[in-house]
């Protein structure tokens, strides 16, 4: 398959995810993402996976701090999850008016999100227009008991 296919695009679409927000800071700069590209890769030692496109501010900033942050998106933050894969936001520090909080590694948490964690870059594997930056967790936390928000295709929903 040369380039990206309207059957590959709608494959991917029918397949429905949680939305997290990823997080990383190095050299006094906070930079975050939306992502739906996380998966657990390994629970013993516990380890996970996010795939960030090449062209992504984040990219470097997780490629030069080693670390990143994974916050699972509660189902009343699907504004928060437009904010943060908002192109015109590009150079901006996409935190500010974010309630968020800095981590044991020194990388950002978006507050009221249902579940967080903090990785170590462990391994990195270019794919294509992607990177996998696969990831050693060394703090994991659930936040609330609230539902997470989902994406379908191409658009929010709610469990149940
Ligand atoms: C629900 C949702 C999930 C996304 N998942 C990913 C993903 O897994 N990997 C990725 O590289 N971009 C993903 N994006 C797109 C990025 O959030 C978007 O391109 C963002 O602007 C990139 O950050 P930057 O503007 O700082 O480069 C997703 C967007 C949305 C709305």
């Amino acid at each position: 398959m040369d380039g990206p296919t309207d059957a590959f695009r709608d494959v991917m679409r029918s397949f429905p995810t949680g939305v997290t927000v990823v997080g990383s800071a190095h050299g006094g700069e906070k930079r975050g993402m939306t992502v739906n590209s996380f998966t657990s890769v390994s629970l013993n030692p516990p380890t996970v996976l996010i795939c960030i496109t090449k062209e992504s501010g984040c990219h470097p900033v997780i490629e030069n701090s080693g670390v990143f942050s994974v916050s699972v998106l509660a189902e009343n933050q699907s504004e928060l999850s437009s904010k943060f894969a908002d192109h015109d936001e590009v150079d901006v520090h996409r935190f500010v008016g974010v309630d968020h909080r800095v981590g044991v590694l020194g990388v950002p948490l978006v507050d009221g999100a249902i579940a967080e964690l903090e990785c170590a870059v462990e391994d990195s594997l270019g794919s294509g227009d992607h990177t996998v930056f696969v990831g050693k967790v060394m703090s994991a936390k659930v936040t609330s008991d609230e539902f997470p928000l989902v994406f379908h295709r191409s658009g929010y929903a709610k469990v149940g």
